[in-house]
């Protein structure tokens, strides 16, 4: 499509060219368009509006929640809930399943969403952002339970990220590859900027907190370890890292220049009786689609992301993610 087509466009565009599309889809990611401009205006703004700082409460993972973590999830539900697209909503702030009010029209899709990802960085003004995963709904059902939700990734039907950085982009996928837009604020409009977006197979940069270093296994140990020995270590060439700490801007860079993200299981998480950092839900399902539809792959380091059987919308895993060839050679370390 043309280069500086606006996000509704494409969106109608796109819908013309599906069949039996009766527009709700269309609607739904207009929604999650405006709750992504609402939430990079207030991201944006930051100290002038109050809404940095923490909320002086916990999620249901048990984590400090940043005041911006709880309004952003406002945010997210205000801009879903009532214009029918929707049947019900999870996200990582909401213990259960949101369901909508009596009255209110059943759309056809789900939506689960990380409202603020990297929350930890918004108090230094690091780059943030959303990711939401779109399901399709039971047919029928008012108030669709948390087992409705519990479908494996390569159900999703769409998948995106906000990043809220320098610029605020939009990263898309429906399954026909991955669209970049970007924020015209003047005039308040998604524009897209990169289409085809495909991650190169080979790459010298990786992304981990080595912080949690003694508590990897073996196979990440080795890779690392590989990594740091550089040219004259096994792999034959210099590596540079980075880690933002801001999943979606990790996941940014690397679709752009290619590149791998780790944030595997380790022995601190398992004794906290956690499978991983990350949850599987609004954080690795979404991610994995848009990577894999951008030829990286996703792995847990011995399973394919989006194919694990779901057990609960906040569930965790490992997550090992981009540039294809080097995933293969991790996946393989994890193999031997
Ligand atoms: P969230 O802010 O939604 O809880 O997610 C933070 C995640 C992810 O974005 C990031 O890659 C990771 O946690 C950072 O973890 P560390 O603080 O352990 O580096
Ligand atoms: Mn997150
Ligand atoms: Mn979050």
């Amino acid at each position: 499509m043309r280069i500086g087509t606006t996000l509704s466009n494409y969106i109608i565009e796109n819908q013309r060219h599906t069949h039996g599309a009766t527009g709700q889809f269309t609607g739904l990611l207009n929604d999650l368009a405006v709750a992504c401009k609402k939430i990079a205006d207030l991201v944006n703004k930051g100290d002038l509006l109050n809404v940095l700082g923490s909320a002086d409460s916990e999620n249901v993972q048990g984590e400090q929640q940043k005041k911006l973590d709880v309004i952003s999830n406002l945010v997210f539900i205000e801009a879903l809930h009532h214009n029918g697209h929707v049947a019900a909503l999870a996200s990582e702030e909401m213990d259960e399943v949101y369901h909508l009010p009596s009255g209110i029209p059943r759309g056809k899709y789900l939506v689960l969403a990380d409202p603020l990802d990297g929350s930890s960085n918004i108090d230094v003004n690091v780059s943030v952002g959303t990711i939401f995963s779109v399901l399709k709904a039971p047919e029928g059902v008012d108030y669709p339970a948390e087992q409705d939700f519990l479908k494996p990734g390569t159900e999703q039907v769409a998948a995106g990220y906000c990043l809220y950085g320098p610029s605020t982009m939009l990263v898309l996928t429906t399954g026909q590859g991955v669209s970049m837009f970007t924020l015209n604020r003047d005039f308040g409009e998604f524009l897209l900027t990169h289409e085809n977006i495909m991650i190169p197979a080979d790459t010298n940069e990786f992304a981990i907190n080595t912080s949690n270093q003694r508590f990897w296994e073996p196979p990440v140990q080795r890779f690392i370890d590989e990594c740091l020995r550089g040219q004259d270590g096994p792999l034959g060439k210099d590596f540079n890292m980075r880690w933002v700490a801001s999943m979606v801007a990790d996941v940014h860079r690397i679709l752009n220049r290619g590149g791998l993200f780790l944030y595997p299981i380790d022995a601190k998480l398992s004794a906290k009786g956690q499978a991983g950092k990350l949850r599987l839900m609004y954080e690795a399902n979404p991610i994995a689609f848009i990577i894999e539809q951008a030829g990286g792959l996703c792995t847990t380091g011995r399973e394919r992301i989006m194919t694990l059987a779901p057990e609960s919308i906040h569930q965790r895993v490992p997550v090992i993610l981009g540039s294809r060839n080097e995933v293969e050679r991790i996946i393989g370390y994890h193999s031997e």
